[in-house]
């Protein structure tokens, strides 16, 4: 499995204190079936002050130190990123990373408040040619009275990732209420850990896993942990991926021009932010799957 979201980089923000806990986390998470791991520490002015060139060395530097102990874990660049104005400038500047600098992007909103002018800021990235990816949405206290917006969001071509523990009930009933109804609803495209530490947001990506096979089957289930998130690191366009449940669902035009094609007739991106750059991840990810 790919897991495109984690806190595992040490001292950085509120996920792993040390490198110990990083160690650890790399671990667990290669116990726990994963091959590939996205760093993605928060990028949130005022609060985590992290910038690109920052979470590069950190990534390069752990990777050291997990190749020195036979780690068999791969590490990506990314953040997650806390929604703001400026940040496709932010990303041209390097001061916000993609995903494994394709044009992928994990972002956050407020947990408690709803901000403003929501949609707005999707849609400008979505302009220029980047793919937001909406973290973990069921976890947000105001989910309940913008349900709407999730649908709206998703079918403006915004992904969306729900986190393993919200479906294993971690982080209580209603996260979980929220996450079961919208992988139901087909809304949802990536699955991802989320982790922090080893002790209280483990990495436990295998287990949202299985649950989500028992809610929209293998198949689908295959796609949140392998599929789209091995496409995102390969730059794929969204159309060639597998389209969300939703699309399926509704037997659209989307799903009979955007079925996903095998990873060898695959090609790679198209000129936007960040394409044709598989960088060598492909091979790598090749030798697991
Ligand atoms: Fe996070």
């Amino acid at each position: 499995m790919i897991d495109l979201h984690s806190h595992i980089l040490p001292g950085i923000d509120d996920g792993a204190a040390n490198l110990e806990i990083s160690i650890a986390m790399a671990r667990a998470s290669v116990a726990n079936g994963v091959t590939v791991l996205a760093c993605t520490p928060h990028i949130m002015p005022g609060v985590w002050n992290n910038t690109g060139a920052q979470i590069r060395q950190g990534v390069a530097r752990l990777q050291e130190v997990l190749d020195e102990q036979a780690i068999p874990l791969r590490l990506v660049t990314g953040a997650d990123v806390h929604i703001a104005p400026d940040l496709v400038d932010g990303v041209r500047s390097g001061r916000v990373l993609s995903l494994h600098d394709t044009r992928y992007i994990l972002l956050e909103l407020p947990h408690h408040v709803a901000p403003p002018h929501v949609d707005e800021c999707f849609f400008q990235l979505l302009t220029e040619g980047y793919i937001p990816v909406f973290t973990h949405p069921e976890r947000l206290s105001w989910i309940q009275q913008h349900y709407d917006l999730m649908r709206r969001l998703a079918a403006s071509g915004v992904w969306i990732q729900i986190t393993a523990g919200s479906l294993t009930g971690s982080f209580g009933r209603r996260a979980q209420y929220w996450a079961e109804k919208m992988l139901s609803d087909g809304l949802v495209h990536i699955l991802a850990s989320d982790a922090h530490n080893v002790s209280h947001r483990p990495p436990i990506l295998a287990e949202g896993w299985e649950i989500a096979c028992r809610l929209v089957g293998k198949e689908e289930a295959q796609h949140l942990v392998v599929t789209r998130p091995y496409g995102i690191l390969c730059n794929e366009p969204p159309n060639k991926l597998p389209c969300m449940l939703a699309e399926n669902l509704a037997n659209s035009e989307i799903v009979q021009s955007g079925r996903p094609e095998s990873q060898s007739s695959r090609q790679s991106g198209d000129g936007s932010p960040g394409a044709g750059e598989r960088r060598g991840v492909a091979g790598w990810l090749q030798r697991f799957f």
